[in-house]
């Protein structure tokens, strides 16, 4: 269900300061992050499903940002909710190509105007600071597409950044050589494996512990995956998971390996190559805008 109330993006990102307040010239959200560099290679069957140059298979310079969804610059790492992971690919002499990814499989809504809902809904009381439990079963009440996503936290907290898997939730289009168009969901996996923290016990450690984590941790591998839609899927749609067991494609694999200043980057999910299509639901170019309002906000 899509609210009869829409907003423009700089409207959104208004909305978001005042709901989910964050320090002056900070991200809205995923505010607390490190940066990283690294390289992309491919693998010969990402060539076959698409000819977008970053698939090729030469080395692939990337920049990459590990985040938090919550969390201002100064929270504690086992509490930011959800990771994220964003990978700015940059080939030498062609456009920079985004992907933004993160741990849940599947999203809340299909829209910005319903993530503001979302957003008023998990935002704490502004008089007492007290959450407001029936404001968020209202809001799950009209909004049943959000089931799927509320249920898939482990619940627990993170044990490193590089051992999640990352989704980047929409399905892409990919053109292969032929001209034919396959439709897909990318996704990182680690190489280590999957592991978590006992919540409460992630509490005690130090409050930028993923960070400190991560610098030890490097050089750290993930693959690419694409999970490809099969019938019966609701393609186009980001709140639905898909058929289960999926079929995935390797793509490539992603090696990080140092830590850097976070240069300001800007991610955008529609910054995409030549050889893949936008998506088409709604909420991919409601963030590419907000996104673009929110960087705007912050930097001025
Ligand atoms: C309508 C839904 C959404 C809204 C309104 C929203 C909003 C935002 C905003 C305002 C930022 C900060 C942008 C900046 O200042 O540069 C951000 C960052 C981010 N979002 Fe979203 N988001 C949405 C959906 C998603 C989804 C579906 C994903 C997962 C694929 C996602 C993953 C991320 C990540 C990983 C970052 C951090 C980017 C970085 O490291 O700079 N978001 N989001």
């Amino acid at each position: 269900m899509t609210t009869e109330k829409d907003f423009t993006a700089g409207e959104s990102a208004e909305r978001m300061a005042e709901l989910l307040p964050a320090e002056p010239h900070t991200r809205l959200l995923h505010s607390r992050g490190t940066a990283v560099t690294g390289v992309f290679h491919a693998e010969a069957t990402a060539a076959e499903l698409s000819t977008a140059a970053i698939f090729a298979g030469g080395p692939v310079p990337v920049v990459g940002r590990f985040s938090g969804t919550r969390g201002d610059a100064h929270g504690h790492d086992a509490h930011t909710g959800d990771q994220g992971l964003s990978v700015r690919f940059a080939l030498p002499g062609e456009p920079v190509v985004d992907l933004t990814a993160f741990t849940l499989p599947v999203f809340f809504v299909r829209s910005g105007a319903d993530m503001l809902e979302f957003f008023a809904a998990i935002a704490p009381d502004p008089g007492t600071g007290a959450p407001k439990p029936e404001a968020m079963t209202d809001f799950t009440d009209r909004h049943p597409e959000a089931a799927a996503a509320l249920a898939a936290g482990s619940g627990l907290a993170p044990a490193s950044y590089v051992s999640q898997r990352y989704h980047a939730i929409h399905a892409f289009g990919f053109i292969a050589h032929d001209g034919t168009q396959s439709w897909a969901r990318l996704e990182w996996h680690p190489e280590v494996g999957l592991t978590g923290l006992d919540p409460v016990a992630a509490g005690r450690l130090p409050a930028d512990y993923l960070a400190r984590d991560l610098a030890r941790r490097l050089p750290a591998h993930f693959g690419l995956y694409a999970r490809l839609a099969v019938d019966g899927d609701a393609v186009h749609d980001p709140t639905a998971l898909w058929a289960d067991p999926p079929r995935l494609l390797r793509l490539g694999r992603l090696r990080l390996d140092r830590v850097i200043d976070d240069h300001d980057l800007d991610f955008d999910p529609l910054r995409l190559p030549t050889g893949m299509t936008a998506p088409r639901d709604r909420l991919a170019a409601d963030r590419s805008a907000i996104y673009a309002a929110a960087r705007r906000r912050r930097i001025r």
